[in-house]
C-alpha cells in the first residue's frame, strides 16, 4: 500500500486507512448502522492485512465500544498500526446527561477524556490525538497547552484536529508557535465529490500550514457507492435509509445525481465501481494524506480497495471536478476568475 507523509511530520500513513465508526453497537447517532462485532473484526483484520497502518476511532463511537474493540483487536499488532482517536463530544450512555466538563476543549475535559480513551484502548499512548470539532467557548491557548502537555507526558505522540474552520486552524498554529507547543500535524476533514465546501478555506489553510489531511465520509455516507438510485427509496437497512435527513439533504440536489451519473459512466469506462472511482478522485488530490474508509462489511472493504488500482487521467479528474463544482460564492468567484485562491 502506498504510504504518504502526514503533512510535515515524521509519520507515513497508508493512502487508505480504516475508520472504526461502524465498530460496536451504538445507542446514539450510529444506532442501527454499525457492523456486528464478528464482521467488524473481519473488516479490521483484512484492513491490516492489506497494509492499512492507521485506524481512526473516537471516544463517542459506539458510546465507547469502538475504542474498546479497536484496543482489543490491535493487541499483538500495536507496533504496526497507528491509533488515532478523538475527544470533544460527550460520551453518553443511558440517562446520564453530560455536564459542562464532560465535553468541549477545556483543559479539564481534554485531560480526562484522554485518560478515558487510553483505558478503553488498553494502550499507554495514542499515536494521533484529535480534537473532534473546534470549541470557540475555550481560549485556543488553553486547548493547545493541554494537548501539548499530553505529548510531553508521553500519552500522545502527535496532535491533530477535525472540523475546524480555516481561521481557527490559523489561530491554532499561531497559538502553538507563540507558546512553543506542539502543533496540529493534520486536519480530519469531510471531503467527497458531493461535499467540497472545505476547498474554500480549510484546504488552502492546510496547504499554507503544511498540515496533512485525513478524509472522512469519502463516499458521503455511502451515497457515492452507487447503491442509491434517483427516484427510488434507499435500500432497506442502509445508512441513508436510517439517516433520513442526510438522504433528503443529498438526494434533493440535482447536482448530486449528476455527479453520480458521471461517476457511474467513468466506472464503466475503467471497468470498476462507482465507489472505486469516487475514492480514486480523492487519491488524485495532492492535499490528501489518507482516506479513512468506512466499510460495514468485508465486501464493501474489497470494493473500496479497488480504488488503489484505478488510475484516473488528468482529464478524468478535471471532468469530475467540473461536474461536482459547488457555487463558491464571494470572494472566491471574484478571485477565482483571475487566479487560484
Ligand atoms: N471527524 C469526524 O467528524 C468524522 C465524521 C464521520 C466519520 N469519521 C471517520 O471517517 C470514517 C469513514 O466515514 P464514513 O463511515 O462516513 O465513510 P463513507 O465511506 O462515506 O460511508 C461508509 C458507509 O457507506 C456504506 N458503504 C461504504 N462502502 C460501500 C460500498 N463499497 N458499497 C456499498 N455501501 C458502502 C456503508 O454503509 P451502509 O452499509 O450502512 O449503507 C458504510 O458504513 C469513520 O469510520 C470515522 O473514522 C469522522
Amino acid at each position: 500500500m502506498e504510504l504518504r507523509q502526514l503533512g510535515q511530520c515524521g509519520l507515513r500513513v497508508s493512502a487508505l486507512s480504516l475508520g472504526a465508526m461502524t465498530f460496536g453497537e451504538s445507542s446514539t447517532f450510529m444506532k442501527g448502522v454499525t457492523s456486528p462485532d464478528d464482521e467488524a473484526r473481519r473488516v479490521f483484520d483484512k484492513a491490516i492485512d492489506v497494509g492499512m497502518n492507521l485506524v481512526d476511532t473516537a471516544n463517542i463511537y459506539g458510546d465507547g465500544a469502538s475504542e474498546k474493540l479497536t484496543g482489543a483487536w490491535i493487541a499483538g499488532k500495536r507496533d504496526r498500526v497507528l491509533l488515532a482517536t478523538k475527544c470533544r463530544f460527550p460520551v453518553t450512555s443511558g440517562e446520564h446527561k453530560a455536564g459542562p466538563h464532560e465535553q468541549g476543549l477545556s483543559r479539564q475535559h481534554i485531560l480526562q477524556a484522554c485518560e478515558d480513551s487510553l483505558r478503553r484502548l488498553a494502550t499507554d499512548h495514542i499515536d494521533l490525538y484529535q480534537v473532534h470539532m473546534q470549541d470557540n467557548a475555550v481560549p485556543i491557548d488553553e486547548t493547545m497547552r493541554a494537548l501539548d502537555d499530553l505529548v510531553t507526558q508521553g500519552k500522545v505522540r502527535y496532535v491533530g484536529c477535525s472540523n475546524y474552520t480555516g481561521y481557527r486552524l490559523v489561530e491554532a498554529a499561531w497559538s502553538a508557535e507563540r507558546m512553543r507547543a506542539h502543533r496540529f500535524v493534520a486536519a480530519q476533514v469531510q471531503w467527497s465529490l458531493v461535499e467540497r465546501g472545505l476547498e474554500r478555506e480549510v484546504i488552502p489553510a492546510c496547504r499554507l500550514l503544511q498540515m496533512g489531511t485525513l478524509i472522512w465520509s469519502p463516499l458521503a455516507a455511502g451515497f457515492l457507492s452507487g447503491k442509491y438510485k434517483r427516484s427510488e427509496a434507499p435500500p432497506a437497512g442502509s445508512r441513508l435509509d436510517t439517516w433520513k435527513d442526510s438522504f433528503k439533504s443529498v438526494s434533493s440536489k440535482d447536482q448530486a445525481w449528476d455527479v453520480l451519473d458521471a461517476v457511474q459512466a467513468m466506472a464503466k469506462r475503467h471497468e470498476t465501481t462507482a465507489a472505486a472511482v469516487s475514492l480514486a478522485w480523492l487519491l488524485a488530490k495532492s492535499e490528501v494524506s489518507s482516506i479513512i474508509l468506512g466499510a460495514r462489511t468485508t465486501l464493501q472493504l474489497d470494493d473500496n480497495l479497488r480504488a488503489l488500482s484505478v488510475k484516473l487521467s488528468h482529464e478524468d479528474v478535471r471532468s469530475l471536478d467540473d461536474v461536482s463544482k459547488p457555487k463558491w460564492g464571494y470572494p472566491y468567484d471574484f478571485i477565482g476568475g483571475r487566479q487560484d485562491w
